[in-house]
């Protein structure tokens, strides 16, 4: 089991380059499904959750080679069968579920194990199904499997009680194939969703508005193979700004797309934080005298529920009180009790945390409960006085592509032990 020791005090300079997005490559991969032709995924990030998501569809026959210099994935889904994913696989991670549209499609047929994923929230996956049985899918779900088959998907409108990202993209899959005409409202807008679109649409599909909350899909006969650069990590460009603030330093940020950060930009500079664009890039300036604010996380384009904990950390140093309400999860609070094992003065309030800045966190032994819970972590041992011991780093490397090395190089002192 790997940890990130951090020694907390330094200031961060120079440059930081983004990787592509997970949550992008994730959907993007199991559409991998839809096509028997090779697929082509570059400048992927090697992440555990890429590995898992490859040796699930490795384990239902896809032939999956990754490059690991040229980070470039080729999925051959020729000789995909209908078949159940390696249960401990899918139990691993949640979006394991997103093989349940491309399968349907293919194979008019799916069963797999109720996927797992980080501790936040009990996560259902009602609106999915609703979905596929829209399309006219039988579903049954029991003694911990999904299974669903049909004849011939047939599109139909759909409106979603809740814009979900994966049941978005899991019906945008579900429907390219199917007879008609399908309409998707209330749909999730998370440029993750838009990227999945693109890559659907060069591979032949015929689908308008993917990343808005309307989405058409006109039904085609069949996809073909494509190659495709997959869009850049929003998520760790705002763990990196909030880098900056919370360690009060400035430094540049490579590889970013301004449009996708609106939401983070626009708090982070609410708080007192200088952004500069510069072209692909920005400059974070964090040095600066910072206020307290109230944030409240959305679907997008709201405030992300996946900078939550972050902005948290940062708050938990900016003198005065700041309230961060949590309206996506309901227990994604986790970490608001190790960050106080680091001094910090947080109340959970029920969705709320009440934000209480301290002049100092202190290096403490805490543990990341999940992904982003364990970023947040790394940050605010970055800010601390003395050393921060973080364990279970593992839930950081399903979305983080070398955290610690990418820390290092703008200065921080930083280290993995693995025992
Ligand atoms: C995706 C992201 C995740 C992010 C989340 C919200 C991926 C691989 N993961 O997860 O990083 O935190 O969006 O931005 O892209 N819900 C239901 N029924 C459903 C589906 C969802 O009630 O059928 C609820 C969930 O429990 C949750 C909320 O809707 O409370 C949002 O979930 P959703 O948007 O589906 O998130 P994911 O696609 O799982």
């Amino acid at each position: 089991m790997s940890k990130i020791i951090v020694r907390g005090g330094n200031k961060l300079h120079g440059e930081v380059k983004i990787s592509s997005a997970k949550n992008a490559v994730l959907p993007i991969m199991a559409a991998c499904i839809l096509s028997s032709d090779k697929c082509i995924i570059d400048d992927v990030p090697l992440l555990e959750d890429v590995f898992v998501i490859s040796n699930i569809l490795k384990s239902i026959g896809a032939e999956i080679n990754i490059d690991k210099n040229s980070n470039k994935i080729v999925i051959d889904s020729s000789n995909i069968r209908d078949s159940m994913p390696d249960s401990e696989l899918v139990k691993k991670m949640r979006a394991s579920f997103l093989i349940m549209g491309p399968m349907i499609s293919r194979f008019g047929h799916f069963k797999l194990s109720l996927p797992g994923g980080c501790n936040i929230g009990t996560r259902p996956i009602d609106l999915h199904l609703k979905g596929f049985n829209a399309l006219r899918a039988n579903i049954d779900v029991g003694h911990g499997y999904v299974e669903a088959s049909v004849d011939k998907l047939i599109g139909n409108n759909i409106y979603l009680d809740f814009p979900s990202v994966g049941a978005t993209e899991n019906i945008m899959m579900a429907a390219v194939m199917a007879e008609g005409e399908t309409i998707i409202e209330n749909a999730a807008e998370e440029p993750e969703i838009a990227d999945l679109g693109k890559f659907l649409n060069n591979m032949g599909a015929s689908i308008i508005g993917a990343g808005s909350d309307t989405i058409r899909i006109i039904g085609v006969k069949e996809l073909k193979g494509t190659t495709h650069n997959p869009i850049n990590d929003r998520i760790e460009c705002g763990t990196f700004m909030v880098a900056a603030a919370i360690t009060r330093s400035k430094f540049k940020i490579n590889r970013v797309n301004l449009e996708y950060l609106k939401p983070i930009i626009a708090k982070l500079t609410e708080a007192g934080v200088y952004i500069k664009p510069h072209g692909n890039s920005v400059i974070v300036d964090g040095n600066r005298d910072l206020k307290p604010i109230d944030v409240k996380t959305m679907p997008y384009p709201g405030f992300p529920t996946d900078m939550q904990s972050q902005i948290t950390g940062l708050l938990a140093t900016v003198t005065g009180t700041s309230i961060v309400t949590e309206t996506i999860f309901e227990n994604r609070f986790m970490h608001a009790a190790e960050m106080k094992r680091m001094g910090a003065n947080i109340k959970i309030d029920g969705r709320s945390a009440v934000i209480e800045g301290v002049p100092r966190l202190t290096g403490a032994e805490v543990r990341a409960t999940d992904l982003r819970a364990g970023a947040a972590l790394i940050l605010c041992g970055l800010a601390a006085e003395g050393e921060t011991e973080i364990s279970d780093i593992y839930h950081v490397d399903r979305g983080y592509v070398s955290i610690e090395n990418k820390f290092k190089a703008l200065g921080a002192d930083i280290a993995r032990v693995v025992n």
